[in-house]
């Protein structure tokens, strides 16, 4: 983790119109598939901390930072930035057939985990009603109803889930009882993280197997297992 100096250098929708930003920074301070920055105007002083930045993409100058940003940000506006902060992705080496789940808004935290896994000799399955980015001709897409009759199929999963979805998701795979998945599996849990640590406020706490978790500081990304769901 280290303090670095960033620069707003284009900006974008993307297909549900949420802003994106590219980011120009050191390579030090991209953050990994899952991780975060934590990034502020500093002539802005009625900005709050700062705004949580996630990878969708990473580029010579820098990145594509996601989820939707302040407005007031505009191609050239300069940024503190504070991180990488929190767990990123970790998949194991030996993966074959990757199933990636889309809860959120947005795919773009997905995007990093997909290119990684391009370069192996892997299969890899998209389950989420949201529109499809650009993506590489591998990804096999389908909508996520189609989930549960493939739980069987991956040997691995990575979810992007909203905090508030958690409680969701055993509906939402139709796991009876305590049934756990079949495969261990990774989830990019994305909540409101108003201190980012840095005030143990607790806004982003979660239920965990042994207590509580917090989003910021023991995550984002967590082994599903560990969640109490
Ligand atoms: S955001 Fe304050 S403790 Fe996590």
């Amino acid at each position: 983790m280290g303090h670095y100096r960033g620069r707003v250098t284009e900006i974008r929708f993307d297909l549900n119109r949420h802003l994106e930003a590219l980011i120009a920074c050191p390579s030090r301070a991209v953050p990994h598939a899952g991780q975060y920055l934590l990034a502020s105007d500093p002539d802005d002083p009625s900005a709050s901390l700062g705004s949580s930045l996630f990878l969708a993409g990473q580029t010579v100058q820098g990145f594509w930072a996601v989820p939707s940003m302040p407005v007031a940000w505009k191609p050239g506006t300069t940024l503190n930035l504070l991180g990488p902060l929190g767990h990123g992705f970790n998949l194991p080496a030996n993966v074959q057939r990757l199933g990636l789940v889309g809860l959120g808004y947005t795919l773009a935290r997905l995007m990093p985990v997909i290119q990684h896994f391009t370069a192996t000799q892997g299969s890899m399955t998209l389950f989420s009603d949201l529109p499809l980015p650009e993506a590489p001709a591998a990804l096999e897409a389908y909508p996520l109803a189609s989930l549960v009759d493939a739980l069987d199929w991956p040997d691995f999963m990575a979810f992007d889930l909203p905090l508030e979805r958690l409680s969701e998701l055993r509906d939402i795979l139709k796991l009876a009882g305590t049934r756990g998945l079949p495969c261990p599996a990774q989830a990019l849990v994305t909540s409101p993280m108003p201190c980012a640590g840095m005030a143990q406020c607790g806004a982003c706490a979660l239920p965990a197997r042994r207590g509580w978790k917090l989003v910021c500081e023991d995550g984002p990304v967590f082994d599903l297992q560990s969640l109490k769901w």
